[in-house]
Parts: structure tokens; C-alpha cells; sequence
């Protein structure tokens, strides 16, 4: 069974959204189990806590991991941001190194940074020294889609209110990106075996 972590932050339940067509995606590939996890919030902002909170052990026992924030400023929110600075012992011990990972995005303003804030959670990870895995064009929906979606991971588009729903094109990068994490980290599990 090959467990991929979907870790996201989300105050207004977008991202969350997001994170559940990802889970989609990743289950949908037999013996793939999507484990949905939540950060604390710094922010003191009410964000609604619908998942478990993420705990060391989760980052241990993962075989991928996808991660997940609204657009702040052009960059990951900081609650995600906060709980990724408590994981230097994760990237010292090299824990994390070699297991498949990906990000994914919500912004209310089109060219509001989304990329930005995908390659700002690409950082860490690479510091893991994890393997990026992102979305390919044979993916037909990247090629017609005029709202979210990108190479560089999944990404939603809330209009200003942030309350724009989430369309066929965008609905359908998330759940391919979970399928091709899942994919990969089930051969990249029978290359390592833990
Ligand atoms: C402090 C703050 C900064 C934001 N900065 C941006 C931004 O730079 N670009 C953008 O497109 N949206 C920005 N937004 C809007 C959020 O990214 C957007 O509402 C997102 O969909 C919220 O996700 P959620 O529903 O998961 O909380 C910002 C929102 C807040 C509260």
C-alpha cells in the first residue's frame, strides 16, 4: 500500500476543496491510500479544522507527499510555512529524501502569484531532497484551461470573493495530479521498499 500525504493549510476551504479531488485522484490508482492532514494556525484567523493535524510521524511513514496553500502574497501561507520550519530533524535524518512530492494552489486574483507560491513550496522539498513531480501536458486540460491549472502543480482560481467554484479543467488537474503522484510513488516504492 503506498500512503501519499496531502498536507494543506486553507482558512476558507478552497484549498481544502482542492485537497480532496487530489485524494480523489490518489485512490483512484489501486493499493494508494491519500492521508489528509491540516497545520495549526498562527494566524489566529478561525480557519475551520476538518482534518486531523499533521504530526512527524505522518512525514515519516508517507511514501509521497502533496502539499497545498492558498496564494499569501505571492508565497505559501505561513501556518503551512510554520510547520515546515519545525522539520529539521525530518531533513537532517534525510527521512524525507528520494519519496515523490508535489504542491498545489488557490488564488482569488488570476495572475496573482499562484506559480510563485507553487515554487515557494517546491523549496523545502527540494531541501528534503525529495524527487518534484508535476503535471504534463499530455494532460489535455492544461492546454484549454483559462482559469487555474499549471505544469508546476494544480492550482484553483477563486475570483475575488473567493468563492468562484472549482471548474471541469481545474477539477480534473487535481485529480490526475493525485493519480500520477500515486502512480510514481507505488514504483518508486517497489524500487526502495522501506
Ligand atoms: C493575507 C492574504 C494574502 C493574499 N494574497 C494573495 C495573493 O498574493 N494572490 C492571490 O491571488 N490571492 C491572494 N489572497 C487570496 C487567497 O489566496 C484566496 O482567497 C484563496 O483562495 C484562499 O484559500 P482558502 O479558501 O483555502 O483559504 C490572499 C489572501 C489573504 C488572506
Amino acid at each position: 500500500m503506498a500512503r501519499i500525504l496531502i498536507l494543506y493549510y486553507s482558512k476558507r476551504g478552497n484549498t481544502r476543496k482542492m485537497a480532496r479531488l487530489i485524494a480523489r485522484g490518489v485512490e483512484s490508482v489501486a493499493g494508494c491510500q491519500a492521508i489528509l492532514r491540516t497545520v495549526e494556525s498562527n494566524l489566529n484567523d478561525g480557519a475551520e479544522v476538518k482534518d486531523p493535524i499533521i504530526s512527524e510521524q505522518d512525514m515519516k511513514d508517507c511514501d509521497g507527499l502533496i502539499i497545498g496553500s492558498p496564494c499569501y502574497f505571492g508565497n505559501m501561507a505561513a501556518p503551512l510555512k510554520q510547520f515546515i520550519d519545525t522539520t529539521g530533524n525530518l531533513w537532517f535524518s534525510g527521512t524525507m529524501e528520494g519519496k515523490p512530492a508535489s504542491v498545489f494552489t488557490t488564488g482569488s486574483s488570476l495572475h496573482g502569484g499562484q506559480e510563485t507560491t507553487l515554487i515557494s513550496m517546491m523549496l523545502p522539498l527540494l531541501h528534503y531532497g525529495m524527487a518534484i513531480v508535476g503535471l504534463p501536458y499530455s494532460e489535455r486540460s492544461l492546454l484549454y484551461t483559462t482559469s487555474g491549472g499549471s505544469p508546476y502543480g494544480a492550482t484553483h482560481w477563486t475570483e475575488f470573493e473567493s468563492n468562484r467554484p472549482i471548474d471541469d479543467n481545474e477539477k480534473q488537474l487535481c485529480i490526475v495530479q493525485g493519480k500520477r503522484m500515486a502512480s510514481i510513488a507505488q514504483k518508486l516504492c517497489i524500487v526502495n521498499p522501506l
